[in-house]
């Protein structure tokens, strides 16, 4: 029954709601998407209407102490003030992270400011962390924790810099949001690599990355409870830069990497909408930048020779991509843009996938499959 209605649901995706939403100017479709899932969020009924057709298999793994039901989880960007949090796992997601938030809150970027290029399954986004600040979403999440309608499932958040401070009052600005939100998710990532606020990239330069690592080691030391941190960093760093980068972020105490955020670089566009959208400032996600991110997990999980926990993300839209990911090295892996170019059933058809390569595999679970390329 529940596999006719995912059938069905799936059909009508492909028939009617992925056509109108393509055609749709691509902030105002994920708009209504999440404005449409706030609304599951704040029902009973509606989130286990959801759960029936998308819930996904068990794959369960322990990561930083933490149990997940399988390693996919939502990527950054797309629940930015954490308005639909309960209804993510419904959608068969293993985990959340919501963000980019910055200390106070902006606008962003003047829009248009998200593209799409359909045939290279890939978005071009210069959104510039457009967020409520932290105090709005802290106060949010105590309003929905008072209501019990929190997620049973690890919660993540992720901070940016604020556009209206620089790079030297950086540390301080992380460390305050990270600090506003400490009681309200469970993991932490900091994200010096988004293109879109002008100079954040440089925060991945040794001098200034100690200051807000070190900042920030200073909030959590503060806390009785230790929740991980992990530090996002970009594809377009040379090999040799991001090595360095995770010298530096053991050295601070964090506690991974997640590879990758989105790239400035540009595939060759193979039609007109495409070659449009190329032309955009921002950062390419989807398809076009999971070679790089591979890329990056792999060379990551050989330097540390396993020892660092990485979030693979970047082009995941299949079960193999996610496969590859994850022996490649990555123990939790996240997607954002296959959930707009494959629909809300991709989730749950990747673990599916996942779940039958373990067994395929002979291992007795999907923590087998951590780094599998590298030993065979
Ligand atoms: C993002 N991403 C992102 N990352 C981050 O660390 N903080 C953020 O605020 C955002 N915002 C954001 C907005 C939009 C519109 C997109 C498309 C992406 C990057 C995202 O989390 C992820 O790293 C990349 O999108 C690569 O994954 P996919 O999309 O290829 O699965």
């Amino acid at each position: 029954m529940v596999l006719h209605i995912r059938r069905y649901v799936g059909l009508g995706w492909k028939i009617f709601a992925r056509p109108i939403i393509s055609r749709l100017d691509s902030e105002r479709s994920h708009d209504l998407a999440l404005s449409t899932l706030s609304k599951f969020d704040r029902s009973l009924y509606g989130k286990s209407l959801l759960s029936g057709m998308y819930q996904s298999p068990e794959l369960p793994l322990h990561v930083l102490g933490r149990l997940f039901h399988h390693p996919l989880g939502l990527a950054a960007g797309m629940d930015k003030g954490a308005k639909a949090l309960s209804a993510w796992p419904a959608l068969g997601f293993s985990w959340i992270e919501y963000g980019g938030v910055t200390r106070f809150p902006q606008d962003g970027n003047p829009k248009p400011r998200m593209f799409r290029a359909n045939s290279e399954m890939a978005l071009v986004n210069s959104m510039g962390f457009n967020n409520p600040g932290a105090s709005s979403v802290r106060d949010s999440l105590v309003t929905r924790y008072a209501s019990g309608n929190w997620p049973n499932v690890p919660v993540v958040a992720n901070i940016g810099r604020s556009k209206k401070v620089n790079n030297e009052q950086a540390p301080l600005d992380y460390a305050s949001t990270l600090d506003t939100l400490w009681n309200h998710a469970d993991m932490f990532v900091l994200n010096v690599s988004s293109p879109n606020t002008p100079g954040l990239r440089d925060l991945q330069h040794e001098g200034l990355l100690t200051e807000v690592l070190g900042e920030c080691a200073g909030i959590r030391n503060r806390y009785e409870s230790h929740k991980p941190i992990l530090l996002k960093v970009s594809p377009d760093c040379s090999d040799d830069q991001i090595m360095e980068i995770s010298d530096i972020a053991s050295r601070n105490g964090l506690d991974g990497i997640v590879a990758t955020n989105t790239t400035i670089t540009r595939p060759e566009p193979s039609n007109t909408q495409s070659r449009i959208a190329f032309s955009q400032n921002g950062g390419v996600s989807g398809r076009p930048l999971q070679k790089r991110s591979l890329e990056v997990i792999s060379n990551l999980y050989e330097h540390s020779d396993g020892d660092m926990t990485i979030v693979g993300v970047g082009g995941i839209d299949s079960p193999d991509s996610a496969w590859k990911a994850i022996t490649s090295g990555a123990s939790l892996i996240q997607l954002y843009s296959a959930l707009v170019f494959n629909g809300p059933g991709v989730t749950s058809s990747i673990v599916r996938g996942l779940k039958k390569k373990v067994s395929e595999n002979g291992f007795s679970g999907i923590s087998e499959a951590i780094g599998y390329a590298h030993r065979r």
